[in-house]
């Protein structure tokens, strides 16, 4: 019986994408070829936002993939998502992020967890790209152990006092509405913490100054800083103290996203790499021709399928209702492993031309590097898993 299961679930695997999919994919890689492609190397050196880019984003359903059409998305599944988002990174990693945090830890935190009226009053205008969001955890002093917040959230009856400073906050400039973590009652711990719904507008919330970052240049990273904002009562999401859950499954769904973003970076080095190899000569030959470069296209194209598979599992977990705590973990560590790895060698394909800007691969190693970074470390997937693995 065991055997005819495993038969059955054998040929049940299937590897091939619909064509809704295959839609998605190609309208993904002609919007980067003819909007991002341009000026992405002047962006970079820059450290320019992507206005306009982001806009036609907005525009084309990519800021609200996966969110139900009634608020205003695409209603997709989240492989369509992984799809855009490894499509655009292959080419604008800034673009991709800013898309990734607005898609997975925005719209998806707001439309799992929020009330009816927040999905009313914020959802639908992030959804459809009119507004931009971003999501406030990290701090000077709580990065990978998020459970130690200082920034303070105190119940004032009808409203809550914001005050505290968060870090590296992507889309921290830009974007219009913010998903803030904070610590309201230091007694409880990680159940003492609450997420709020923040419009830039208000009082005593300031923007500190831009980081200036190896890579992922064009998007915005900064520090905020809240000093006594008022936030209304209504604005937290969810019963009081979830906090610290809504943060960690919001951002199990956002590894995936960053784990498409690292594949997408590793796939446009190894694209990149492999047509440079065809057309450079050395030695009387094109380079493709010798063993020491094949071999290298062949290891990389070995590691990105493998993080293909694996990004893609997380994806369907996502998609099924199963639980993708550690496969979106393991899909994150092992990609921008592979991003790491794959820019690196791309490089090295190029020769002294891998080395300057004008040839990509080098803004894409900068790139690459983010990815074992933020959404937790490597060392906090590795932690997840392991956890995941021994918890039973
Ligand atoms: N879903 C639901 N609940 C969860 C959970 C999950 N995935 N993970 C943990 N929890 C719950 C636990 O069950 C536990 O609750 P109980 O006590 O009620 O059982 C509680 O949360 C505390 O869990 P832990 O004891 O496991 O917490 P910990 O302090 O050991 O930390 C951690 C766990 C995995 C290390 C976590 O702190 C973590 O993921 N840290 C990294 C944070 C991170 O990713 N930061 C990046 C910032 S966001 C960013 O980069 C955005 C950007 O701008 C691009």
């Amino acid at each position: 019986m065991l055997y005819f299961l495993n038969y059955l679930t054998l040929f049940s695997m299937n590897f091939k994408l619909t064509e809704e999919h295959i839609m998605i994919r190609d309208a993904a890689r002609d919007f980067a070829k003819s909007e991002l492609l341009p000026g992405v190397i002047e962006r970079d050196n820059k450290q320019e936002f992507p206005t306009q880019q982001i806009k036609m984003m907005g525009e084309m359903g990519f800021l609200g993939m996966m969110v139900d059409p009634k608020y205003g998305g695409g209603g997709m599944d989240t492989l369509s998502y992984v799809l855009a988002m490894e499509e655009l990174s292959k080419i604008d990693a800034s673009a991709s992020v800013i898309m990734s945090v607005n898609n997975s830890l925005v719209c998806y935190g707001l439309e799992k967890y929020a009330n009816e009226d927040q999905k009313q009053k914020y959802l639908i205008e992030l959804a459809t790209g009119k507004k931009l969001g971003a999501f406030c955890l990290s701090e000077p002093e709580a990065g990978s152990d998020a459970t130690s917040q200082k920034t303070t959230a105190i119940d004032k009856g009808d409203h809550y006092l914001l005050n505290g400073t968060k870090n590296w906050i992507t889309n921290g400039g830009s974007a219009d509405y913010y998903i803030v973590i904070a610590q309201t009652d230091k007694e409880k711990k990680h159940k003492g913490i609450n997420a709020f719904i923040v419009e830039k507008s208000w009082d005593g919330f300031e923007i500190g100054a831009k980081e200036d970052k190896l890579g992922i240049r064009g998007s915005d990273t900064h520090s905020l800083m809240f000093n006594d904002v008022k936030v209304p009562k209504e604005n937290r999401i969810g019963e009081e103290g979830f906090g610290f859950p809504f943060a960690m499954k919001t951002l199990s769904g956002g590894r995936i996203g960053i784990a498409a973003q690292a594949l997408g970076i590793a796939a446009g080095a190894y694209e990149l790499a492999r047509d440079y190899s065809k057309v450079r000569k050395s030695f009387g030959t094109e380079i493709c021709n010798h063993q020491a470069i094949a071999f290298k296209l062949a290891d990389m194209h070995t590691n990105i399928e493998a993080a293909r598979m694996l990004v893609y599992k997380s994806a369907w977990d996502k998609d099924q209702g199963n639980n993708y705590d550690m496969s979106s973990a393991m899909a994150k560590v092992f990609a921008s492993q592979v991003a790491m790895d794959v820019t690196v060698e791309a490089i090295q394909v190029h020769g002294g031309n891998g080395y300057v800007k004008d040839y990509h691969v080098e803004r894409l190693m900068r790139d690459a590097k983010i990815t074992q970074i933020y959404e937790g470390t490597s060392e906090i997937q590795k932690i997840v898993i392991s956890r995941g693995l021994l918890k039973d």
